[in-house]
């Protein structure tokens, strides 16, 4: 009888997405007493052992929401920045269905670098000194005016292509003819900002909201080029670490009050309520800290890295979002001691063009060694072998009770995971353990 309760009053959950980081949610959702059937579309190989996934494309917003009204899905959980920017949230919420995630104008913030710029100059959050150009010659002429290294980047949403760290004005020009009149990144392209060049470690900041109040997750910290010693193109990311041991609670506060509190305050100016998870990137300077960019979503490996150390049920999370109630549960967040690495298994040649369908072992191995859980992001399940498909594949993760014992456990459990042209960085969080 009280089973029955239990399951009647248990939340069925559509999480949107196909890689490492709903793979990630979808494991700690799973742990979660209120969950009851977990789907997720399209969801990759590993999604599919613990959830049911569904063939619908993350852009299919109607199929989606019908989907989830024929399934009685009582919450639907974005992860990743298209659907947001395109108003996944705004369709679902027109169906009269719960979902979590920010609105189509809120994930402006993410979706157009114009806005972020010019929202944060209006609330004198700490930035790159910038200027925006939406035709090529006046682009080409600010470039004439400024030394190098300039940073180019096309607006919109570039599936992390479209930002140009050039050292010349033949790489500038290059930027500009490529974004603004080869438009390479489409209508991303539109508008371009033009930026200083800012030196520094990266960090990355999680923040949840109901658009009242918001919770500060621990810091943590991507490591976005390819090849080890921060060399090579950029990625969406080749391997994560929470908390940065350097990040202090001090700085924290900080961050807290220089950034993350104006920029809901400015989108509240602007009568934009933002639900769901702001994550603004900042640069470490020697002349302060400084916003890189906002996400509009959970970063991807960061979202690995916290679903491992998050102790608190996520769904009640996620519930308080939606439902306006993050001043009730934000004292009541609960994260594991120690500390969470992530390394990222890419398959050869990514970022570039890389090959598909080479099958995977080791992965059992791997989970037996202590703290270590594999998160899908490239992978797909043919009969009983999983094989590589697409540019990241897994996502190694291990906890251990300091940096060091967490980065040491996800790399011997990386040596025993193989797939042809595997290839990963060896020195990820080497630079905070020193
Ligand atoms: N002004 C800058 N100075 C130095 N590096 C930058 C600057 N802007 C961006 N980058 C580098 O490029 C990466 C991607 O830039 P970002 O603005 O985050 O764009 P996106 O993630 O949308 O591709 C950053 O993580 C950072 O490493
Ligand atoms: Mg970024």
């Amino acid at each position: 009888m009280r089973c029955g309760i239990l399951k009647r009053m248990a939340t069925d959950v559509l999480i949107i997405g196909s890689g490492g980081r709903e793979h990630a949610l979808a494991w700690k959702l799973k742990q979660s007493p209120r969950v009851g059937k977990l789907y997720v579309a399209p969801g990759n190989g590993g999604t599919g052992m613990l959830a049911e996934n569904v063939d619908i494309s993350v852009m299919e917003f109607e199929k989606l929401a019908r989907f989830a009204e024929e399934k009685r899905i009582g919450l639907t959980v974005v992860g990743p920045d298209d659907p947001l920017v395109g108003g996944i949230v705004d369709v679902f919420k027109s169906h009269g269905l719960r979902i979590w995630g920010p609105s189509k104008e809120a994930a402006q913030i993410e979706g157009s670098k114009a806005f972020s710029k010019q929202l944060m100059q209006e609330a004198k959050i700490p930035t790159a000194e910038f200027a925006l150009f939406s035709e090529p010659h006046t682009a080409l002429a600010h470039v004439r005016t400024h030394g190098f290294p300039i940073v180019i980047k096309a607006s919109g949403l570039a599936l992390g292509k479209g930002v140009y760290i050039c050292r010349s004005f033949e790489e500038a020009e290059h930027a500009i003819t490529e974004i603004m009149i080869e438009k390479i990144h489409k209508d991303a392209g539109n508008e371009v900002v033009i930026e200083e060049y800012l030196d520094g470690p990266e960090i990355s900041i999680h923040a949840l909201t109901d658009g009242i109040t918001h919770v500060l997750f621990p810091s943590s910290q991507d490591h976005k080029r390819a090849l080890d010693g921060d060399e090579g193109k950029n990625t969406g990311g080749m391997g994560a670490i929470a908390p940065v041991p350097w990040v202090t609670s001090q700085v924290m506060t900080g961050i807290d009050s220089a950034v993350v509190i104006p920029t809901f305050e400015a989108l509240k100016k602007r009568s934009i309520q933002f639900q769901g998870l702001l994550y603004p990137g900042l640069k470490v300077t020697l002349d302060g800290l400084k916003v890189l960019e906002y996400n509009a979503r959970f970063g991807d490996p960061e979202c690995q890295v916290y679903m491992r150390l998050l102790k608190t049920d996520l769904l009640d999370l996620l519930d308080a979002c939606v439902d306006s109630t993050v001043d009730v549960v934000k004292k009541s967040v609960e994260w594991h001691r120690g500390f969470a690495a992530n390394i990222v298994l890419a398959s050869g040649g990514y970022p570039d063009a890389y090959q598909k369908g080479f099958p995977i072992t080791g992965i059992e191995e791997a989970e037996k060694v202590e703290g270590v859980v594999v998160f899908h992001a490239g992978t797909i399940l043919r009969g009983s072998t999983l094989y590589t498909n697409g540019g990241r594949v897994l996502g190694v993760s291990a906890v251990g009770g300091t940096l060091k014992q967490a980065l040491d456990r996800a790399y011997e459990a990386v040596g025993k995971i193989h797939f042809e042209g595997m290839h990963f960085r060896r020195d990820i969080g080497a630079k905070s353990l020193s």
